[in-house]
């Protein structure tokens, strides 16, 4: 049977796309279960809702309104995405940093998709970060990584795949960032291709 994936956006869903694709064109052997954004304005949300799968729009802001944590957040989230019964959990392009809340329910479910190689730029400004590095003469490259999300560190896991993104004179952040995507795209439609094809025992989203 196929794979379950519930994937998590922030914005344009271009990865989510290049996953829909993949879906579609039967090189994943996988479905979509549910995209889910924190974001109402996601133009992710717009890519699920044309390819006809559900789409939850789950913004923090209620909570800070309310007083609640965002320890209470993920965990309602857990329960939003655990309802689809996801075999993966996929951040592609989620900005929002999960505790244990959320990951404690889905253990070695959760991937992640970062355009940085390992330890290197973590956080929301990796390419601007690896330009500057660039502008410095540190680096000639950058790169993408897949990871496995373990806990709240950001952007570090047990490493799932990764590949280096040559950095040349005169590149913008606009033409470094298309050159970055171009590769986020294939590498993580081809990891989640490994990994579907490894599967074990799907995640419930009960161990909490
Ligand atoms: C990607 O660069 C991803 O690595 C980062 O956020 C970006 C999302 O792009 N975490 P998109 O929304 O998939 O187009």
């Amino acid at each position: 049977m196929e794979a379950k994936l519930a994937v998590l956006i922030s914005g344009n869903g271009s990865n989510l796309q290049a996953i829909i694709d993949a879906v579609a064109a039967g090189s994943l052997d996988a479905q979509i279960a549910v995209v889910v954004s924190n974001r109402k304005g996601a133009y992710g949300l717009e890519r699920a809702r044309r390819a006809q799968i559900p789409d939850r729009y789950f913004p923090l802001k209620p909570y800070r309104d309310g007083q609640r944590s965002r320890a209470e957040y993920d965990a309602d989230l857990a329960t939003q995405v655990s309802a689809y019964a996801p075999d993966w959990v996929v951040l592609a392009g989620w900005m929002h940093i999960l505790s244990e809340q959320f990951l404690g329910r889905f253990p070695n479910r959760v991937v992640n998709l970062h355009p940085a190689l390992p330890g290197q730029f973590p956080g929301a400004h990796a390419i601007e970060d690896a330009l500057a590095a660039f502008g410095r003469g540190e680096i000639d490259h950058t790169g993408v990584m897949v990871h496995l999300v373990p806990d709240a560190r950001v952007d570090e896991g047990p490493v799932l795949a990764q590949e280096a993104v040559p950095i040349r004179p005169g590149d913008t952040h606009a033409t470094l960032a298309d050159r970055i995507h171009a590769v986020e795209h294939r590498l993580l439609v081809e990891t989640l291709r490994q990994l579907v094809g490894k599967r074990t025992q799907p995640a419930t989203g009960t161990g909490m």
